[in-house]
């Protein structure tokens, strides 16, 4: 890999995009590489948290590559675009729970890749905003939908169509992001949470991630019914065995990992 690092620590992988020279904007080979870093990272039993940050201390994301996307035809954008909606595509439905160490900017794609976690914590630097107007184009990798979907069209439409740049404060105040923290705590706590989550039944957290994401977009009936599914599916493995014995006999679980 030319563009990401990828680091291992017990049950957690740290994926960093490392081009700080371009204040690690997205081109098409970056895109690649997370592509195949996911699909890996999908399939490894013993990952059971992710963290996606950026190198340095200016930026997570300051986009999708500009000199990149200059002098690509219609078609060819189009297809930079299916690119990225495939990565955070594949971010979103990967099966481990995924936190985004926003360490900076994170302005278009790399708001869009902020988007595809399941969870954004931000640096007290970190500046939030989807600037693709100022450039004659829209958000390519998912920001008018996930968006709108996150924080509600009014506030979605207003990032959107001026283009405007906001604190971490304001991400904060709407929803954008969970938590601040100063530059130097950022990565620490986002590895507590991710310790917390890897001291859980790994199989029920994936489970509580499927339910989310594929039932938030059902009605209520229809996603209840789901997760009667996967509740139910809890019961035929180890971990319910496991998590109430250890309730009733007063100690503390230990899940397989
Ligand atoms: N693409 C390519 N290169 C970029 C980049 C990007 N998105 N963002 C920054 N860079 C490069 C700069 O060109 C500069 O390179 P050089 O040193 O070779 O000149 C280097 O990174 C440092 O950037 P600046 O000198 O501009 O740093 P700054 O502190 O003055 O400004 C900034 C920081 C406000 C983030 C500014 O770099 C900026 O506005 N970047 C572009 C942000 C943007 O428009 N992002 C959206 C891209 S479009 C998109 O993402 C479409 C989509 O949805 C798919």
């Amino acid at each position: 890999m030319n563009n990401i690092l990828i680091e291992k620590d017990n049950n957690i992988a740290t994926v960093t995009i490392n081009r700080p020279k371009s204040l690690n904007a997205l081109n098409k080979e970056t895109l690649d590489e997370l592509l195949v870093c996911f699909h890996e990272l999908s399939q490894d039993r013993q990952t059971h948290a992710i963290i996606i940050t950026g190198s340095g201390e200016k930026a997570f994301v300051a986009g999708a590559d500009i000199s990149y996307m200059q002098s690509l035809t219609a078609q060819e954008g189009r297809a930079f675009g299916k690119l990225g909606h495939l990565v955070m595509h594949t971010i979103e439905n990967t099966p481990q729970p995924v936190i985004a160490a926003v360490n900076g900017f994170a302005l278009g794609g790399g708001c869009e890749l902020a988007l595809s976690c399941d969870m954004r914590f931000a640096s007290d630097n970190a500046k939030f905003g989807q600037p693709e107007v100022n450039l004659g184009v829209i958000p390519g990798f998912g920001g008018t939908q996930r968006l709108p979907r996150l924080i509600g069209k009014g506030l979605a439409n207003e990032l959107l169509f001026s283009g405007n740049i906001i604190d971490a404060t304001e991400a904060l105040r709407i929803g954008l992001v969970n938590r601040v923290y100063p530059l130097d705590e950022l990565l620490g706590e986002c590895m507590k949470l991710a310790q917390t989550i890897c001291s859980k039944g790994p199989v029920a957290v994936r489970l509580c991630k499927e339910a989310v994401n594929n039932g938030v977009e059902m009605d209520l009936g229809r996603g209840c019914t789901y997760e009667a599914d996967l509740f139910g599916l809890c019961f035929a493995g180890d971990e319910q065995k496991e998590g109430m014995a250890a309730f009733l006999e007063k100690r503390k679980p230990v899940f397989k990992s």
